[in-house]
């Protein structure tokens, strides 16, 4: 199994907040529990993540589209996908110090991760904690309530007067915004089956047992990708994305060796096939992204809720149907948090200096490039090959502290490429590039800066 390196949670937490990546929620208030703002590098680093993932499943696919669905939907969507009477967590109270705990949660933790409690009723789960002793994680004594579940969706109300309110959701998944929209979508793009719909957007749970930074939060961004087949074709289509999905990772920079496809032990009663690809955090395997053959259990349930046919007829046969779904869905934020875990290194170089080193993704660098003046007095240079650099690439300018210390700054929040202006600019008008990740360095003049970052930035 593959050792995951120096990181560990506490230091990725502490570098994204001295350096401007994520900042924990509403801070001066004491924080809220399970928020977290991204800051200036950090919100470019999320953007950059989105647009990779936009750039392979939408613009780079034959027969995707994008959709950006409202969050607010009506209610009765949720009726029909399930979420309003399943979507639930099993919570246990700890009598003795009040906290909340999910019963799952418990038990893995407990076994250290060789129970696999979605495979359990309640019952065998409150059976495991009662016969395995399984003591609260806050105040460790062992006196709990029994299982009640929990749903998970945050309730909201619209309406003007307390009379007329109407409970409506913030949405749980995005995948429900693909889904109503998938004959929308089909109309107007003339799309033949088999053709996918995504959307990256919000979601929002109200998560028991959130934590591990930005692994589980009460508010998230998904990726998510609907793909609409006739059946038969189905499981090709669910291998096919199974292998989009690991491709897509393998070049954003993972290593084959921290990553695993994990099949679902206890299938979801509408799913034919499901796995997840996990990924070795700092805290263990732990789901990053899932695949689901969903069947056409989504369209006929919307089809039976709303009254509107969702059948697709087909062009060439004139046959009448309702497409399967094999879906793929990631968190932004958990693959923000696999990103940054992957990349992150303590280097020890010659001479015994340890450098902290982000090796992104060029793609994913908040910043393509930082310009940097040798001294102050070049100043006015390096800001004239800032101007112009920025206008094609995120560039940051830094002209305070030794090279050395300017060096570390960049290499700490992954900037891939330094351009120092020196001297020999003025003669030559070339400047020092060093590369983030050997540190060496070659001269390059503008136009050729251009082209070389141009080409590294590139997400392929
Ligand atoms: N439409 C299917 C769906 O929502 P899911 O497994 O519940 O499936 C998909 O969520 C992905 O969304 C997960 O693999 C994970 O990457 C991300 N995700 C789910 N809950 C999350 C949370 N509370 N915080 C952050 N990311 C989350």
């Amino acid at each position: 199994m593959a050792e995951n390196k120096t990181v560990t949670m506490e230091k990725l937490v502490s570098l994204c907040k001295s350096r401007g990546i994520i900042f924990p929620g509403s801070e001066i208030y004491g924080g809220m529990g399970n928020t977290w703002d991204y800051g200036p590098v950090g919100v470019e680093m999320k953007n950059n993540i989105k647009r990779a993932w936009w750039k392979r499943f939408v613009q780079e696919s034959e027969n995707s589209f994008g959709v950006d669905a409202a969050i607010l939907m009506n209610s009765r969507v949720w009726d029909a996908s399930g979420h309003t009477t399943s979507f639930t967590d099993p919570k246990m109270d700890c009598k003795e110090c009040k906290s909340r705990h999910r019963a799952d949660t418990l038990i893995e933790a407990h076994s250290k991760g060789k129970v696999n409690p979605d495979a359990m009723t309640n019952e065998e789960m409150e059976a495991y904690i009662q016969e395995h002793h399984v003591c609260c994680p806050v105040c460790g004594k062992f006196n709990w309530t029994g299982i009640r579940t929990f749903n998970l969706m945050f309730e909201t109300s619209r309406g003007v007067t307390d009379e007329n309110q109407n409970k409506i959701y913030l949405r749980p998944e995005t995948a429900q915004g693909e889904f109503v929209n998938f004959l929308n979508v089909q109309r107007t793009t003339r799309a033949k089956v088999p053709f996918g719909i995504a959307q990256i957007g919000k979601a929002f749970r109200n998560e028991i047992t959130p934590g591990n930074f930005i692994f589980r939060t009460i508010e998230f961004e998904q990726m998510e990708h609907q793909w609409f087949c006739k059946q038969g074709t189905d499981s090709e289509y669910y291998a096919l994305f199974k292998k989009k999905a690991w491709d897509f990772l393998i070049d954003l920079g993972f290593s084959p060796e921290h990553l695993r496809y994990k099949d679902h032990d206890k299938l979801a009663h509408y799913a034919k096939e499901a796995c997840d690809i996990q990924y070795l955090f700092p805290m263990g395997w732990s789901e990053l992204n899932g695949i689901h053959n969903r069947t056409d259990y989504d369209l006929s349930r919307h089809q039976e809720y709303s009254g509107k046919s969702m059948t697709y007829i087909d062009p060439v046969d004139n046959s009448r149907y309702i497409p399967y779904v094999v879906e793929y869905s990631i968190g932004a934020d958990r693959l923000m948090l696999a990103v940054l875990s992957e990349a992150y290194e303590e280097q020890t170089l010659e001479g015994g200096d340890v450098r902290t080193v982000l090796h992104l993704h060029p793609a994913v660098a908040a910043y393509k490039a930082a310009v940097l003046p040798l001294q102050k007095n070049l100043a006015p240079q390096a800001k004239e090959w800032h101007a112009k650099l920025s206008k094609l690439f995120m560039t940051a300018y830094d002209e305070a502290g030794s090279i050395g210390k300017r060096y570390r700054r960049q290499d700490e929040i992954g900037t891939p490429y330094c351009l120092t202006v020196d001297f020999q600019t003025l003669e030559d008008g070339t400047v020092t590039v060093r590369d983030r990740d050997s540190m060496e360095q070659t001269r390059l003049t503008l136009e050729e800066a251009i082209r070389f970052l141009t080409e590294k930035v590139a997400f392929n």
